[in-house]
Order: structure tokens, then C-alpha cells, then sequence
């Protein structure tokens, strides 16, 4: 094997698309996942991967300081590709203490792992942070998110993961690690868990369930699919600069309301519903505590120094998606059954 790569948290949603890339892409490299299989997590995401020589899945947690430093022991990692966090906006505003456990401890945990484990002799080492937009804070109208623009981190979550970006980059200003980390929007597209907005709605509309806009649904997210998410990665993986962070988003912003109307109108012709239908299950509810307004990425970087753009048009990505999630129904009814409901229960009941 030319390297071994430890991606942590790729059992969820954007791990396990950059896991299938990986082992798919390169035969060469051990990928070593490493996942505390929370809520969150899911081996279900992975099955076309786990038969494959250069794959390995190790169940643990992060936050477990004793447990990482045998993991890297035992496999003398390469590179570190970390995505494992706790990820819910809405859940960080429920429960702050395990985002900062999670988020800010494991992520110091996996560092001081990767430090004692390569010494002073860093070369062709990495550790690839892998982070949000939302440690920038909340956009007006105008503008949008470079990679120079000051931390203004503004839920639990997003202050969380602000908070990881300055560890991390503490450790190459005062240990020489190397490191990147990325900043991408909001993701889209297949295996993302029903807390989050797109796969919620696409199954509270397949369910004739209310669809719970928060607010008046004006807030804006700039969209980007996963699959091209993790392109990116694995081309700054490889061609990043040491030291430096890319912003990676779609250019693709919308409205709340208006991406829901979107859902609503595809799912409508997918489910053989009179156009119109759909959308009568749009319910304005009470605000999320704190709501950033707009987010939006300018990726001008990433394309003029690593040459990378998204791929996929965003009216070609929801219908896939869409696709995706009513041919997966075993895989939704696993997940929403059980404690999914309580969450829910709890989440909406009251809003
Ligand atoms: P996710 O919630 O779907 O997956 C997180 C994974 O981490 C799960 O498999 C979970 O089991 C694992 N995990 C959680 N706590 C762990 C622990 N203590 N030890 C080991 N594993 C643990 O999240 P996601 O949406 O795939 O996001 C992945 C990363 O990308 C996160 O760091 C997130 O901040 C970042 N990010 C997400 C988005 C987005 O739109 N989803 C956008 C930008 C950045
Ligand atoms: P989400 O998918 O939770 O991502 P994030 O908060 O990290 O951007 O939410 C996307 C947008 O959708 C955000 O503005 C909040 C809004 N939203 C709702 O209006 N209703 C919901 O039930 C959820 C989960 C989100």
C-alpha cells in the first residue's frame, strides 16, 4: 500500500461518499474508517465498499484519547481526513455539550495522536480538517464568504467547529503539522440523515406529513451536492498548499422557501400528485433560535489555484436525489423508525 489514510466519520452522510471515492479511486491507498456509528452513522451508507481489500472499518469514538492513541499505533497512519462531528444545527441548540466534547475534544484528541505518532519527521504526513461555512457567521444581502473573512460563529454547532479550525491550526503554527482544512455550504444528495432539511421534507411530502418552515422560509443556504463535495476534498488532499483552507460551495443559493416549492413541484410529478398538492403541507413554524440568515460561498480559489468546479447543475442533483430517497425506502424506514421518532416528537411537538 502506498499509504494508509484514516477518514474519521464515514459512516455519515459526506464520509461515506468521500469513503466510496476513496477506496473506488484509489486501490493503492488503505482507507481506514473509523466511526462512532452515533444517530448518525450508518454502515448501511457503505455496503457496495466493505468488501473491498483496501477498506477497513473500525468502530470508536474520538472523544476516547486512550482508544485513538492505539488506533494510530496500530495503524501508523499517513494521513488523517477528519469528518466525524456532531453535525445539527437544531441539536447543538437542544444540547451544546456534546458538540464541544465531540467537535473540539476529539478533534484535539486525533491532532495530539497524529503528533506523537509522527514525531518530528512530518514529511508526506497530513491532517485534512474538514469543516463548514458556518463558522463565518450570517451574510446580509450582499457579499459572500472568502476565505480570509473573520470567524463569526453564531449557534453552538458552528461555534464548535470554529473553535476545531483554530486547534488545528494552532498545532501547524506551533508544531509545523501539516495541515489543510475546507469550509464548504450546505450538502445535498443521497444517504443524508432526516434531521436535515432536504431528506426531512422529502419524506414528510412522500408521508403527507406537515413540512415545518421555520420562520417565513426566507433564510438562504447555498447548495452544493455531495458527490462534489468530496471531489473537492480529494483534490485538495492531494494538491492542497500546507498550511492554507479552501472554501468550496455551488454558487447556487436559495431561499428556504423557494428550494421547498422545488421539492414540493418534483415530488408531485414523481408521486403522481395534482401539481399544487405538495405544497399544501407547507406550515410556517417558530423560528430556529439564532437563525443565520444567508450563507454563501465564494470558491474562486479553489478553482484558480486546484482547478476545481462543481459538476452537477443543482436541477439535475434534486431530481437525482429525490430519486434516490423514494428507490431507498428500506434505507429511510430503518433509519425513522425507533428513537427518530422520539427526536422528532421532541424537535417538532412544540414549535
Ligand atoms: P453526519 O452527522 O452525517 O456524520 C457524522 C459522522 O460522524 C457519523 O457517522 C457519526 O457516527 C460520526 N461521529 C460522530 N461523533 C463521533 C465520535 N465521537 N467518534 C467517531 N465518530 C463520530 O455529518 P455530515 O453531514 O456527513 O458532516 C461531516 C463533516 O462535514 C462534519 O465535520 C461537518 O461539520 C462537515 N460539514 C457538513 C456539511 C453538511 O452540509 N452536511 C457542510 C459542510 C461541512
Ligand atoms: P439544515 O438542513 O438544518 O442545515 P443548516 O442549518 O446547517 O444550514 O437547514 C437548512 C435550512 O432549512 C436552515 O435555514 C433551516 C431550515 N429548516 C427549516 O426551515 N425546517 C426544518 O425542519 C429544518 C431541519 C431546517
Amino acid at each position: 500500500m502506498e499509504k494508509t489514510v484514516l477518514i474519521t466519520g464515514g459512516a455519515g452522510f459526506i464520509g461515506s461518499h468521500l469513503v466510496r471515492l476513496m477506496v473506488n479511486k484509489y486501490p493503492n491507498y488503505k482507507i481506514v474508517n473509523l466511526d462512532k456509528l452515533t444517530y448518525a452513522g450508518n454502515l448501511a451508507n457503505l455496503t457496495d465498499v466493505e468488501d473491498k481489500p483496501n477498506y477497513e472499518f473500525v468502530k470508536g469514538d474520538i472523544v476516547d484519547a486512550d482508544f485513538i492513541n492505539q488506533l494510530f499505533k496500530d495503524f501508523n497512519f499517513d494521513s488523517v481526513i477528519h469528518l466525524a462531528a456532531e453535525s445539527h444545527v437544531d441539536r447543538s441548540i437542544e444540547g451544546p455539550m456534546e458538540f464541544i466534547v465531540t467537535n473540539i475534544v476529539g478533534t484535539t484528541n486525533l491532532l495530539n495522536a497524529a503528533k506523537d505518532s509522527w514525531g518530528n519527521n512530518f514529511s508526506d504526513k497530513l491532517f485534512y480538517h474538514v469543516s463548514t461555512d458556518e463558522v463565518y457567521g450570517s451574510l446580509g444581502e450582499e457579499g459572500m464568504f472568502l476565505e480570509t473573512t473573520p470567524y463569526d460563529p453564531r449557534s453552538p454547532y458552528s461555534a464548535s467547529k470554529a473553535s476545531s479550525d483554530h486547534i488545528v491550526r494552532a498545532y501547524h503554527h506551533t508544531y509545523g503539522m501539516p495541515i489543510v482544512i475546507s469550509n464548504c455550504s450546505n450538502n445535498y444528495g443521497s444517504h443524508q440523515f432526516p434531521e436535515k432539511l432536504i431528506p426531512l421534507f422529502i419524506n414528510n411530502i412522500k408521508n403527507n406529513k406537515a413540512l415545518p418552515v421555520y420562520g417565513k422560509g426566507e433564510n438562504i443556504r447555498d447548495w452544493l451536492w455531495v458527490n462534489d463535495h468530496a471531489r473537492a476534498i480529494d483534490v485538495i488532499f492531494h494538491d492542497g498548499k500546507n498550511g492554507d483552507t479552501y472554501n468550496i460551495g455551488g454558487h447556487n443559493e436559495w431561499t428556504n422557501i423557494d428550494l421547498i416549492k422545488v421539492m414540493c413541484k418534483v415530488m408531485d410529478e414523481k408521486l403522481s400528485r395534482p401539481l399544487g398538492e405538495s405544497e399544501k403541507l407547507i406550515t410556517y413554524v417558530t423560528d430556529r433560535a439564532g437563525h443565520d440568515m444567508r450563507y454563501a460561498i465564494d470558491a474562486t480559489k479553489l478553482k484558480e489555484e486546484l482547478g476545481w468546479v462543481p459538476s452537477l447543475q443543482f436541477e439535475e442533483g434534486i431530481r437525482n436525489t429525490i430519486d434516490w430517497y423514494l428507490e431507498n425506502e428500506e434505507w429511510m424506514n430503518n433509519i425513522t423508525s425507533g428513537d427518530y421518532e422520539n427526536y422528532y416528537e421532541k424537535q417538532y411537538a412544540t414549535r
